[in-house]
């Protein structure tokens, strides 16, 4: 019987709220599939600073280093609450890079998807969705800017300066580009890269080693596409994408445009994956306006779980079925108050309310053999 050990960071604001709904559909994972799963929650973000004086606490990490799988909810605070923490002790630069850093989860993987029955929650016109949305966003996500060198100072004239690096060696390059072509071989074998090379030296050579990575799957069709003019095409013509490549800002920005054209954050689940670790989040924020309102939606937290059955555990159908249980919740006519508005002809139901149809769908669904 299997066994796997999976550290559950609650995080911020919703997470705790979200993080409910996903450990019931693990729970019924584990009963139907007859394996089990050690749950371990591990303080986290803000409230861990809190609470124990430190974001990523030492003994968060011990439970992180020791689990199969990490699924972590979204951190952060608002913006004034925010003050209350040191600079470096405020939860992106004390504890989400960090572990990032800390299992060098390079490849983070955002789909942007949205089925035809969906596409209501799109702001797109039902024209430019056609059939769906369906991409795969690959971004680099632990090199760039985010970890460059940074200084800030003072000149001798006496002006304010900031400056940050943003370095990539072809290391970095060549192992996202694998992870790209890879998922393009899955996928429809079209790769769009996602580029600045026309400003950026950096991307002159994230290009370069893209194509040489290329040549060994000369069954990916590989087209080069500069960043800003990718915003605009993600907009308008979305059927265009497959896969999406880019370094670690790049990435950070379209997959937020990607949540924007699904018409929602809130419909953005994420995998994030090194070599020896993977961690599983939302791609959203905290959303403290509506903590503790139960109206936040647990999809992408759920969808999270699905990415952890597939990437982690190999469970590639369990995942279908969770991501099917999800869609036919809203196909049943359901939905919750931060993704629909009342009277738009949704039933409104609450964030555990969503989760329980969520498990009851997926009861219903046969158990892979
Ligand atoms: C994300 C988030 C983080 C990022 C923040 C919270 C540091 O926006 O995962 O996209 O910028 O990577
Ligand atoms: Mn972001």
């Amino acid at each position: 019987m299997s066994h796997y050990k999976i550290a559950l960071l609650d995080g911020d604001g919703i997470g705790p709220e979200i993080m409910t709904e996903a450990v019931k559909v693990l729970n019924l994972i584990a009963e139907r599939n007859n394996i089990t799963f050690d749950l371990i929650h591990a303080p986290f973000g803000a409230s861990a600073y809190f609470e124990c004086g430190h974001p990523f606490p030492e003994q968060t990490q011990k439970i992180c280093d020791e689990a199969d799988a990490i699924l972590k909810g979204p951190i952060g605070l608002n913006h004034e609450e925010s003050k209350k923490i040191p600079v470096d002790m405020q939860p992106e630069r004390g504890a989400l890079l960090p572990l990032r850093r800390r299992y060098n989860t390079y490849a983070n993987f955002r789909p942007v998807f949205l089925p035809k029955s969906l596409a209501h929650f799109s702001p797109l016109k039902a024209e430019i969705i056609g059939d769906g949305i369906d991409i795969m966003i690959i971004r680099e996500l632990v090199g760039g800017l985010y970890f460059g060198e940074k200084e800030t100072g003072v000149t001798a004239e006496g002006v304010r300066y900031v400056k940050e690096v943003l370095e990539y060696d072809e290391i970095q390059i060549r192992r996202i580009a694998k992870v790209a072509f890879e998922t393009a071989m899955k996928r429809k074998k079209v790769l769009h890269n996602i580029h600045k090379s026309n400003v950026l030296k950096s991307s002159v050579l994230w290009n370069t080693v893209m194509e040489e990575v290329g040549q060994d799957y000369p069954e990916v069709r590989i087209e080069h596409i500069l960043v800003d003019a990718a915003a605009t095409y993600l907009c308008l013509n979305p059927g265009r994408f497959d896969v999406m490549v880019m370094e670690n800002m790049f990435g950070d920005i379209l997959s937020d445009q990607g949540g924007g054209i699904l018409g929602s954050l809130g419909l953005m689940p994420s995998a994030c994956v090194g070599d020896n670790k993977a961690y599983y989040e939302p791609s959203h924020g905290s959303a403290p306006d509506i903590a503790g309102k139960f109206i936040a939606n647990p999809y992408s937290m759920i969808g999270s779980v699905a990415m952890m059955l597939e990437m982690s555990f190999g469970m590639d159908q369990e995942a279908k079925n969770v991501w099917h249980a999800m869609q036919s919740v809203f196909a049943d006519g359901y939905s919750t108050a931060d993704l629909s508005k009342p009277g738009s002809g949704v039933i409104m139901i609450n964030t555990p309310a969503f989760g329980d149809r969520v498990v009851e769908a997926l009861r219903q669904m046969p158990v892979p053999a």
